[in-house]
């Protein structure tokens, strides 16, 4: 395995609360781990985004921010990098990716059109609804099953996506697909995915958009999981998989290493132009989109890095150490682990604790107890909903997801976190489940308060 492509030259020191002092924190944060103070936490794992440690070239970038209003040279610099890696004809910069999927929405959807993707992630569904249209996920089958060691899990249900096209696509203004799938346990999609998926919107003459997020990880699996891409670099995989693409929605706060921005790119002029009004009104000036120079700089630099083979088989090794390490303990890993994150299953660790009750969020809350590491529910509190019948849909996984910082923690920061799993696997059938009591909504996650069941 790859150690890490650098080493260390700036430390932020953290500090560990008692256990009591971690009990007083949890209840008054309601049970809800975005209300408490980062300064509380050990391990911080909420999150990959925006939490990555930059580079000496980014950190140096930052001070060559030229703070014109209109067209300062790190945009050019950042059109440069964005040209040879994404190869768009067109792109704005955004604040961050959600951003960027509002200029978007708000330009092509109208009031009840749907829009299918392998699975769209808490934003990009939540900004589909706010913009009065539906978001549709097309799974592929295997996604659903968690522990079954499959290369592509985050495909696309391509049959399933063709049979709505052909009685759907009059309501459809753009096909997505989010790569790799945060939503499905972070699992990547292959490449004849994203040209299958592309041919089945172009048939029907709709664009097909990439969510790339984290598109250098995604082309790092491909390298190694895809026949024929061993000997590829990432930066040729991810130019070949956005060569199927009509535009992408990226946060540069994931595979930029970046703590703040966004792109908009895509190949349609008119698109263009309508998005770019949109951004102006709501961002900012076309070549700022809400940043200032010096974070146009930062994110020039990181689009490159993200790319480096060196800095993904780390990457990516480090959360396979996470994940292999949970495995062996006897954790239910969603299995392979993806890149940015290591998910749990969370209804096979407490069955005794039924979804309605947030068995992933019981898991969240047991290790901020345990030992003062943040992770996030990817479960029923973010994506279970009620229809119009009133009976609440939910998801097929109830994940708890580990979300890996970039360059920032150390794998003995790794073997703490699982040995906080063996201590909650000795008492887990005493863990019992939590309810709402106040916040609801599409971004309930964020906001709720929450009790333990009695
Ligand atoms: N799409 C995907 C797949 C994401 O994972 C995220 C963010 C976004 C869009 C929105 O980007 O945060 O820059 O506005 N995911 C973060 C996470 C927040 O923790 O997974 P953003």
């Amino acid at each position: 395995m790859m150690a890490e492509p650098y080493r260390i030259k700036v430390i932020e020191p953290l500090q560990v609360l008692s256990r009591q002092e971690r009990e007083k924190k949890i209840r008054q944060a309601h049970y809800n781990v975005f209300n408490v103070r980062s300064q509380d936490i050990y391990i911080d794992l909420l999150s990959d985004s925006g939490t990555g440690a930059m580079s000496q070239d980014q950190w140096a970038g930052i001070m060559l921010g030229d703070e014109a209003y209109a067209n300062c040279r790190n945009f050019q610099n950042l059109e440069k990098a964005v040209n040879k890696i994404f190869g768009f004809k067109y792109f704005m910069p955004t604040h961050q990716g959600r951003a960027a999927e509002n200029v978007l929405f708000s330009s092509i959807i109208k009031p009840g059109m749907v829009v299918p993707n392998n699975m769209h992630f808490d934003t990009t569904r939540a900004n589909i609804i706010a913009n009065g249209g539906i978001a549709m996920n097309f799974p592929c089958k295997e996604a659903s099953r968690p522990f079954k060691n499959l290369p592509f899990k985050g495909n696309m249900g391509t049959k399933a996506l063709r049979a709505f096209m052909s009685k759907n696509h009059e309501k459809v203004p753009l096909v997505m697909m989010t790569v790799t799938n945060n939503g499905g346990g972070g699992q990547p999609v292959s490449i004849k995915n994203i040209r299958e998926a592309g041919r089945i919107a172009h048939e029907f003459g709709k664009p097909f958009f990439i969510d790339a997020c984290r598109y250098a990880e995604n082309s790092y699996f491909i390298k190694q999981r895809e026949p024929g891409y061993k000997n590829k670099s990432p930066a040729e995989i991810a130019k070949e998989m956005f060569s199927y693409a009509d535009g992408c929605t990226f946060s540069a706060k994931k595979d930029a290493i970046v703590n703040i921005g966004g792109i908009l790119a895509m190949n349609s002029r008119s698109l263009f132009e309508k998005c770019r009004d949109r951004l102006i009104l709501m961002e900012g000036f076309s070549t700022y989109g809400g940043l200032a120079g010096r974070d146009l700089e930062a994110m020039a630099r990181g689009l490159f890095e993200g790319l480096d083979e060196a800095y993904l088989e780390s990457r990516t090794g480090q959360t396979a150490y996470l994940a292999s390490g949970l495995k062996e303990a006897g954790i239910p890993v969603v299995w392979p682990p993806g890149g940015h994150a290591v998910y749990i299953e969370a209804k096979s660790l407490f069955p005794q604790i039924p979804q309605g009750e947030f068995p992933a969020q019981a898991l969240v809350i047991e290790l901020y107890r345990e030992a003062g590491i943040r992770s996030v529910e990817i479960g029923s509190i973010m994506f279970a909903e009620p229809d119009e019948h009133g009976k609440i849909h939910y998801p097929k996984l109830e994940l708890t997801r580990l979300a890996i910082p970039r360059r920032v923690y150390t794998n003995s920061h790794m073997d703490v976190v699982i040995e906080a799993h063996k201590k909650i696997l000795e008492r887990k059938e005493k863990i019992r489940g939590y309810k709402i009591v106040k916040g609801e909504g599409p971004m309930r996650h964020f906001i709720a308060w929450l009790a333990p069941v009695k």
